[in-house]
């Protein structure tokens, strides 16, 4: 298997991230990578299900890089009693062995980390409230089913992968959405909102955390006409 060229890097909360060699892009913001990731896909992401949602809540990651998006996705599974499944796609895998450094400062990360990537790509793994897979494809080009509750599009920036934010590619992640589910990510670009909303969402930029202005929040509201 071939594996991403990343270095880790510290942030400003203290927590780490990545950078990716190939594309010059860290795989979180240089202001809090623990924080970035808690406030858009935890806080903006799965805490707004509704209630009455259902107890089961799929969850599909566009990009599971470091895990640790996944990792606070499954210690949300512990906190609330949910059963989360969750899938996370990612085309250039980060050998484990580049993470040694990575997790000593994320906060209760127990052996859940280790599990994410000791785990083996493409085959579902089973615990008592997280059942994950992750699966090692190039986004768009993924077959997926169209009945996830949330999506967590964490792309590089469209600077950097303007291909990841096309039409194409949003739409593909619109596609495997729920009605009422709940799309999200950091960036907050106009040209992607747009995009969302004529996809039958209703996209909305919310305060970002600190240190960035905004995030994109979108609920499918109608099922998009095919192109
Ligand atoms: C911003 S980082 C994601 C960070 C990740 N969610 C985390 O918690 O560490 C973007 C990720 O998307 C992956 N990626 C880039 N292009 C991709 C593609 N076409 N298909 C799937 N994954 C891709 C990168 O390798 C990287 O892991």
């Amino acid at each position: 298997m071939e594996f991403a060229d990343v270095v880790v890097e510290i942030t400003e909360d203290g927590s780490n991230t990545l950078r990716s060699l190939q594309f010059d892009s860290t795989y979180h913001s240089h202001h809090g990578a623990f924080e970035e990731s808690e406030f858009v896909f935890i806080h903006n992401g799965l805490d707004t299900l509704p209630e009455s949602s259902s107890n089961v809540v799929k969850i599909l990651e566009i990009g599971f890089g470091s895990g640790l998006n996944a990792l606070l996705a499954w210690q949300w599974a512990k906190k609330t009693g949910k059963n989360v499944e969750y899938v996370g796609i990612e085309a250039f895998p980060v050998n484990p062995s580049s993470l040694v450094n990575f997790e000593s400062s994320i906060l209760n990360a127990n052996n859940d980390f280790q599990a994410l990537h000791a785990s083996s790509w493409n085959e579902l793994h089973q615990t008592p409230n997280f059942n994950f897979i992750k699966v090692l494809s190039t986004w768009p080009d993924t077959k997926l089913s169209n009945d996830f509750d949330v999506v967590f599009f964490d792309a590089f920036s469209p600077d950097v992968q303007p291909e990841m934010w096309n039409y194409n590619s949003l739409k593909a992640s619109a596609d495997v959405l729920k009605l009422g589910g709940i799309w999200v990510t950091y960036c907050a670009k106009g040209e992607v909102r747009r995009t969302m909303n004529s996809l039958g969402f209703d996209a909305q930029r919310l305060p970002g955390p600190p240190n960035k202005r905004h995030i994109l929040h979108a609920i499918k509201t109608s099922i998009a006409v095919p192109s």
